[in-house]
């Protein structure tokens, strides 16, 4: 199973999948976990990515598109994967599309989230995650027990440098999935769409109802 996760920025993508690959096994990639394990390590595509993820703009096709091809390569992505933040747009859906026919595979679902954007706004603004493990929080929406602690592994908890008001402006216009590329997963007849205001555990049975899970 090939799943693809849509949606803007803050619409609970990252915080679905992680539960939804709990209960699925599936490999869970994240682009903008990529990106930012490339700039904390101060690797070469994390000094190029972060001059485009400072501004709340896309990182160039070419360099998104080989990180993620030359991810799913490997043996762990080779019977599934939960892709979050990926594709963004009909050149990156057409170039997973290519790498996946190539050796017989194929995505099987879209999973489309949404929220309006004032909602979005403070979900952004209220979100910690952990140092360590990645794992989502929100102050008012989902805390975790004990202020800027991870529940899951005690490590600290910070905010996103890209959660600052003014870069999340820019995201809002420039981050959220274009009608082409929902369009073709509308075609192939594997988007299904999602009320994203929902509470986190009636939108991960929602989202899991439609993987049949
Ligand atoms: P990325 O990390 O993918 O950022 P994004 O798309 O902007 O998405 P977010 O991670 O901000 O939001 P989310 O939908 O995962 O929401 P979350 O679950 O955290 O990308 C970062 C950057 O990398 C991009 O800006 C770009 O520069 C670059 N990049 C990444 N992919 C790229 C690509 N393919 N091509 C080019 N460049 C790329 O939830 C948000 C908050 O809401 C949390 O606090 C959570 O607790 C809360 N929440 C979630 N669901 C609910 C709910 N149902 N009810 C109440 N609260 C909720």
């Amino acid at each position: 199973m090939f799943v693809v996760l849509l949606g803007p920025p803050g619409a609970g993508k990252g915080t679905q999948a992680q539960r939804m690959v709990v209960e699925t096994g599936l490999l869970h990639l994240s682009t903008g976990d990529m990106f930012r394990e490339n700039v904390k390590n101060n690797t070469e595509l994390g000094l190029l990515a972060m001059t485009f993820m400072d501004k709340g703009e896309l990182v160039p096709d070419e360099v998104t598109i080989n990180m993620i091809l030359d991810r799913i390569s490997r043996q762990d992505a080779a019977s599934g994967a939960m892709f979050d933040g990926f594709p963004r747009n009909l050149i990156q859906a057409r170039a997973l599309d290519d790498a996946l026919d190539d050796r017989g595979n194929a995505i099987s679902h879209a999973l489309l989230i949404s929220v309006p954007d004032e909602e979005l706004i403070l979900r952004l603004s209220g979100r910690w995650l952990c140092r360590e493990c990645g794992a989502v929080y929100h102050e008012k929406n989902d805390p975790p027990e004990k202020v800027g602690v991870c529940d899951s592994c005690s490590s600290d908890l910070y905010q996103r440098d890209d959660d600052q008001a003014d870069v999340v402006r820019s995201r809002l216009k420039t981050m959220k999935p274009p009608s082409d590329l929902i369009n073709h997963y509308k075609d192939s007849g594997l988007l299904s769409e999602f009320d994203g205001t929902r509470g986190l555990d009636e939108v991960t049975a929602d989202l899991l109802g439609v993987l049949q899970l």
